[in-house]
């Protein structure tokens, strides 16, 4: 499961790569959206996932540049740096891509309901309810944000650009992170999540992957792209924090590990735990 690729097109690469090495089929794996944003190859980066076959959701830059709106569709505040940051690259993004790729974004579903064993989830871009929402895990712990009643075991989602993994009123909810952008944790990966049933288990690892950054950046440059996005490939670090409640903004710059979920119906969740890496053997249950 991985999302955010926004145009970066060496992180996709990569990512794809690394999905392949681990045994998954293109039916395993899931996208959720935001093919093409900040970085500098919205069209080549669309068009490696299309070509891969892989199950699609809309994310709202697919929905803003289908429709062709004037911005990304995030809803940043007027002259916020997020919204002057956001019609640069939207603006790149527009004159980028193709009619074909437009065509692809229009036509993607805004949720799929995944199977893994027996549990059932809901697969959003960013909540059931928006395609923009930002949900970060303070926002359960202070109440701010609870999943909504529904017949799933939880959620599946990405947007906020920073992988958590957390259960809450009998439901689990899984932000993989982007796979496009780093964490904002002051280093240069980026994420994406393993999710399997192990006997009466759901288990989710939240995982970090390297690329070659220097290409991505390179090619940002050349093509005139804004240096804040580009500069935040090699140190990690957004170059706005607009979107970021106070504790994920204090916890910038220190570097995520990997994590291990368990969540089971009858007990809830268990507390993450650090984990090993991905066993490539035990890889058909995920997605
Ligand atoms: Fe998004």
């Amino acid at each position: 499961m991985f999302g955010g690729t926004y145009g970066n097109l060496q992180a996709t690469r990569a990512m794809l790569e690394q999905a392949y090495h681990l045994g998954f089929s293109p039916q395993e794996i899931i996208f959720t959206g935001d093919s093409a944003a900040y970085c500098a190859d919205p069209e080549a980066t669309a068009r490696l996932i299309i070509d891969a076959g892989i199950p699609a959701i809309m994310g709202n830059c697919e929905e803003a540049l289908a429709n062709d709106s004037a911005d990304c569709g995030c809803g940043f505040e007027e002259g916020s740096a997020c919204d002057l940051l956001s019609v640069q690259w939207f603006g790149y993004c527009r004159a980028h891509i193709s009619a074909y790729v437009r065509q692809w974004m229009a036509s993607l579903p805004r949720s799929l309901v995944v199977e893994i064993g027996k549990f059932r989830l809901l697969c959003t871009h960013a909540t059931p309810d928006s395609i923009n929402r930002f949900v970060f895990a303070s926002d359960f712990a202070t109440g701010k944000f609870s999943p909504l009643d529904g017949p799933y075991d939880g959620y599946v989602t990405g947007h906020s650009g920073i992988p958590f993994a957390t259960g809450t009123n009998g439901k689990c909810w899984i932000n993989t992170g982007a796979a496009g952008m780093p964490a904002n944790d002051g280093t240069s990966r980026v994420w994406y999540g393993i999710i399997e049933q192990q006997e009466d288990e759901l288990v989710t690892r939240l995982m970090p992957l390297s690329y070659d950054y220097p290409a991505a950046i390179s090619s940002m440059e050349k093509n005139g792209l804004p240096t804040g996005y580009a500069q935040c490939l090699a140190d990690g670090l957004w170059p706005s924090h607009d979107i970021l409640p106070e504790v994920e903004k204090n916890a910038g710059g220190r570097a995520l590990e990997e994590t291990t979920f368990r969540f089971c119906r009858k007990t809830g969740h268990a507390p993450a735990e650090p984990a090993s890496p991905p066993d490539v053997s035990s890889s058909s249950a995920a997605e």
